[in-house]
């Protein structure tokens, strides 16, 4: 099943990017929690949607419409099959950029049995006039259906079966609020907690039969960045390391030093968010220092280090991007082994000649 476009060269490069590469998609469906039950963590959203569907289920009604979102790889794609599942309802899968003209998306609204669970993946890179069309269909279960063209032409109302939308986005700002608010329930998927990671990966490791000491795991999750999907794909590239360099099962310091030959960092830094922590503070004592300086110091593209590199690094408070620049935090000297100078610590003590 590969409805996700959003795989590039650059992104299957990188051990810790959190969007699917092709050996994701191709094992993940085996690793998908199947139900509510084993779905680990998000304990809100796994509270609220269980009210939410134990509800429809008791009044025999199809469920409110539900939107998913949050980062990549954090479950969204995942939990709209479990409602399909908790439903017992079929699904069908679709996403935003599939559906170029309303006539797309009225045929697969038309041919939908009562009760199904239609998931509308990266929702917001839906075309316009489809997502008019879907408000209807949300709000009333029916779609307009235009025949012929100019003055002559009439819109044909055509019913719909009730059914439960699931859409699903990394982007939920970029929604417009009415589509927003047509639906019933609205997930916003946090990244996971170490503890929980560490229990994806046991899940993991018993479907996939690899042994694995819990302190294993442990040093699995932490550099997992919160998110499922990276933790999966580190423990595929530790169980290799300890098949090849060992007996196969993964302890600390088997997984340890297999993500060391990979680089990433006991707090799920790699190479390239390194060397951007590196240059700002080796090179420009810390900052701050304009992202266009900064990115010809790490020999890559501004985009490369605004959009891949600095989201973590901003995120995991090791640096700060100011209206002067970019300053690392107390938190990147002491993660790198550094001394900071002591300007550094009043933060104001050096000139950014170059701009932001
Ligand atoms: N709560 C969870 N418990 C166990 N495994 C999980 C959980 N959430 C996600 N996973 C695992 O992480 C992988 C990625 O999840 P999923 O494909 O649902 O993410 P997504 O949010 O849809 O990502 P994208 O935004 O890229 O579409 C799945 O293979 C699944 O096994
Ligand atoms: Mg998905």
């Amino acid at each position: 099943m590969n409805w996700d476009d959003t795989t590039d060269a650059d992104a299957a490069e990188r051990l810790v990017d959190s969007v699917a590469d092709r050996e994701d998609q191709a094992v993940e469906a085996a690793l998908r929690p199947k139900d509510l039950g084993e779905f680990i963590g998000q304990e809100k959203v796994r509270e609220q949607l269980d009210l939410v569907l134990r509800a429809a289920r008791a009044r025999g009604a199809t469920a409110d419409h539900v939107l998913l979102s949050g980062a990549p790889g954090l479950g969204k794609t995942t939990l709209s099959m479990i409602i399909a599942a908790e439903m017992g309802a079929p699904i069908r899968i679709t996403s935003g950029p599939a559906i170029q003209h309303a006539g797309d998306l009225a045929a697969i609204l038309s041919s939908l049995q009562e009760g199904e669970v239609l998931f509308l993946d990266e929702i917001h890179r839906m075309s316009r006039p489809a997502e008019e069309m879907l408000y209807m269909a949300m709000e009333d279960f029916r779609v307009d259906v235009i025949v012929g063209k100019g003055p002559g032409a009439t819109a044909i109302p055509l019913e719909l079966p009730p059914f439960t939308l699931v859409g699903a986005t990394t982007r939920a700002g970029l929604l417009p609020p009415p589509l927003r608010d047509r639906f019933g329930f609205t997930a916003h998927m946090e990244f996971y907690e170490p503890a929980e990671l560490e229990r994806v990966i046991h899940r993991s490791a018993d479907l996939l039969e690899v042994e694995i000491e819990p302190d294993g795991a442990a040093e699995i999750a932490g550099r997992s960045r919160g998110t499922p999907r990276i933790a999966n794909r580190l423990l595929r590239r530790v169980r290799d390391y300890a098949q090849v360099k060992a007996d196969g099962l993964i302890t600390r310091d088997i997984a340890a030093a297999a993500l060391a030959v990979y680089e990433v960092d006991a707090r799920g830094l790699d190479r390239l968010d390194r060397g951007v922590l590196e240059a700002l503070l080796k090179l420009f004592g810390g900052g701050p220092v304009g992202l266009s300086t900064l990115a010809v110091a790490v020999g890559e593209e501004r985009e490369t280090v605004e959009e891949v590199a600095e989201p973590f690094l901003v995120r995991e408070g090791l640096l700060a991007r100011t209206p002067r620049g970019r300053v690392a935090t107390p938190a990147a000297w002491a993660h790198l082994g550094l001394t900071p100078p002591r300007s550094q610590t009043t933060g104001n003590g050096q000139q950014d000649l170059f701009g932001a």
